[in-house]
């Protein structure tokens, strides 16, 4: 939810600015701006409503001079999406200058004191208050220093806050502050970067510090970088050096990021089992798991907490754990769970699952397990992001950086972990034959290759989406491992081609969705061949008998589903285990050339952003 960048060095600071906006843009795109201290000492404030590119072609060939800056790209909490409500946001006097990611929560008690005082305020931002306050602040001190100035203001607010400051006191300066949001600072030579997150940074420097919550950066040029927190204690922090492959994602021939990262997956779920999958001898070694075996394997039950995607794969999770391991799993939505005063305890083991490793309900879920004394493993792909570095132990998923607003190699790959968290806990525990082990992990080493013939059907499913366009609803329909399947499809299509779309357990349809179904209506049902076959073939019956147009995924081969349904696609047959991780892949494309034909902005779908860092 919004991104920030700054930058200060001798670089110009405005491409610097606006390329990494455009990276970040995945996290907001419903206005833009940039501040810049210009060659002569003036601070230029730019902002458009739109994307990063509507910022560009508004600034044209206005004075873009300047070396030290900060930029913005916005989705809207308090406030409509307009020019007036974009960052920066200037205090009154015109000395500070402010970009922001999070929520002042008690913005409209600050805004209502200074009123009072006499400030007048142009936007309907909470940002505008905080920078208002820091203005006023900084007219009751004596001492001009800023960082004084910001723990002053900071200890008032309540909320969460991402902050890049500039004080045209110090105009040579630039100041970043965090709170329950991501900024990481980047290292050059004699040169600053700050960004949401690290990828704009990487494509600069290698080394970065992640700063932590309630803290306070002050960069200037030709001095170290000073870190201090609230308090005014000074702040020590390691110097992480991020892989190279992080930095700039294209998209790399492919239309769109989403169409990209579908691709992406045969490779990105081999990187996810690279060094935890041993081919030759059909095992799994997942470091966390062994690290903590003890703790995990003497766990009273498992609780997944996570939001959206992340949470469908934790319903895939539920199933693993307890069909593998026989350990007892509770899947919540992080937002749920966080406010439901939870029965949790020191026996309890909560997994946390979260792409962005940012977001802000599983974040808090995470934390009040930890303050319940539950051990927490996290399973994310934003290396080095918030929800990694708050839990007890983790793996990463790598399949890199994912652009596209909708989620798709994400999933396959929390999918993937999540079957060699209880593969490997499964094999310790003995609650599975070696036999079926191995059975199984042989399976898993062959997915990257059966993902990339279930990519095959990318054309006939571009081609028979034309038909859908019509539809305003959809329902989706799977059981066992295939229902979480059906949901995701569901979201897909949702998200990206604003079509209501329902997921449903298959056999639930018979207890109301089935009144919706008639010639209109498309139901997507997955029916590969697993040991609920049958009883699927029954529910595609039921509603052919009613009429509706059934396109159904089914394992390669298929000669009884195929005759009843209006639309087959296939996919390469597998372990009823592992079949998510195929049959997802048609539903992905399913929505995104829906959403293509109906002329949507797939990677900016509308009111969505990437990170939700906001509840
Ligand atoms: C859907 C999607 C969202 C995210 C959800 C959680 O395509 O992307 O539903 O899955 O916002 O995000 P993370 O996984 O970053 O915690």
């Amino acid at each position: 939810m919004c991104g920030i960048t700054g930058y200060l060095g001798g670089k110009d600071a405005y491409p610097v600015l606006v390329d990494g906006l455009k990276q970040l843009e995945y996290r907001g795109y419903d206005s833009a701006g940039v501040a810049l201290v210009s060659d002569s000492g003036k601070l230029n404030v730019y902002k458009e409503k739109g994307k990063v590119s509507d910022l560009e072609d508004y600034i044209g060939d206005k004075d873009r001079s300047g070396h030290v800056g900060i930029a913005h790209t916005r989705w809207a909490t308090h406030g409509e999406p307009c020019a007036r409500n974009a960052h920066p946001h200037v205090s009154a006097s015109g000395r500070f200058a402010i970009v922001h990611n999070g929520i002042i929560e008690n913005y409209s008690v600050i805004k209502e004191n200074l009123e009072r005082k006499g400030y007048v305020f142009s936007s309907s931002t909470d940002t505008e208050a905080l920078v208002q306050l820091i203005d006023y602040m900084s007219s009751r001190q004596e001492s001009s220093d800023t960082v004084s100035i910001l723990q002053a203001a900071l200890r008032e607010v309540v909320g969460a806050y991402a902050i890049a400051l500039i004080d045209m006191e110090h105009p040579d300066c630039l100041y970043a502050a965090r709170k329950s949001s991501p900024l990481v600072i980047g290292i050059g030579d004699g040169e600053f970067y700050l960004a949401s997150d690290v990828n704009p940074v990487a494509s600069y420097t290698e080394h970065v510090i992640f700063l932590e919550d309630e803290e306070i950066a002050q960069m200037c040029c030709g001095e170290p970088l000073r870190i201090v927190n609230l308090a005014n204690d000074e702040c020590r922090h390691e110097v992480t050096t991020v892989p190279k492959s992080l930095g700039k994602v294209q998209k790399g021939g492919f239309g769109h990021y989403m169409l990209k990262e579908i691709y992406e997956q045969p490779d990105c779920i081999r990187d996810c089992m690279r060094g935890r999958v041993n081919i030759e001898d059909k095992t799994v070694f997942m470091s966390a798991v062994h690290e903590h075996r003890d703790r995990l394997l003497s766990a009273g039950r498992f609780i997944i907490v996570a939001c959206g995607t992340s949470w469908h794969a934790g319903l895939i999770g539920k199933q693993l754990f307890e069909n593998l391991c026989q350990i007892p799993t509770e899947v919540a939505y992080a937002s749920e769970f966080r406010y439901s005063n939870p029965v949790v305890g020191s026996r309890d083991v909560v997994f946390a699952i979260s792409q962005s490793g940012e977001t802000a309900d599983t974040l808090a879920a995470v934390e009040l397990a930890r303050s319940k004394g539950a051990f927490v493993y996290g399973i994310c792909n934003a290396v080095g992001s918030s929800i990694p570095r708050s839990t007890d132990t983790g793996s990463y998923i790598h399949v890199g950086p994912e652009i596209g607003v909708a989620s798709t190699k994400a999933f396959t790959g929390q999918v993937t972990v999540l079957t060699m968290i209880a593969l490997d806990l499964a094999r310790e525990k003995h609650s599975i034959a070696d036999s079926v082990y191995h059975e199984i992990v042989g399976e898993l080493a062959r997915i990257p290759y059966k993902m990339k013939s279930a990519l095959r059907s990318d054309e006939r499913i571009a081609a028979l989406s034309g038909i859908f366009t019509y539809a305003r609803n959809f329902i989706y329909l799977g059981r066992g491992y295939s229902y979480p399947v059906a949901l995701e499809g569901a979201l897909k299509l949702k998200e990206i081609s604003y079509i209501h779309a329902e997921g449903y357990p298959a056999a639930e349809m018979k207890h109301g969705p089935i009144a919706l179904i008639d010639e209109e209506m498309p139901v997507v049902i997955i029916a590969t061949r697993n040991a609920l076959y049958g009883k699927v073939l029954s529910n595609v019956q039921e509603i052919k008998a009613r009429k509706g147009r059934v396109i159904a995924v089914v394992s390669e081969g298929d000669d009884v589903i195929s005759r009843i349904a209006d639309t087959v696609i296939e996919v390469p047959s597998s372990l009823e285990c592992l079949d998510p991780l195929l049959s997802t892949i048609p539903l992905q494309l399913l929505a995104y050339h829906i959403a293509v034909c109906k002329g949507k902005d797939v990677d900016r779908p509308r009111n969505l952003a990437k990170s939700v860092t906001v509840e």
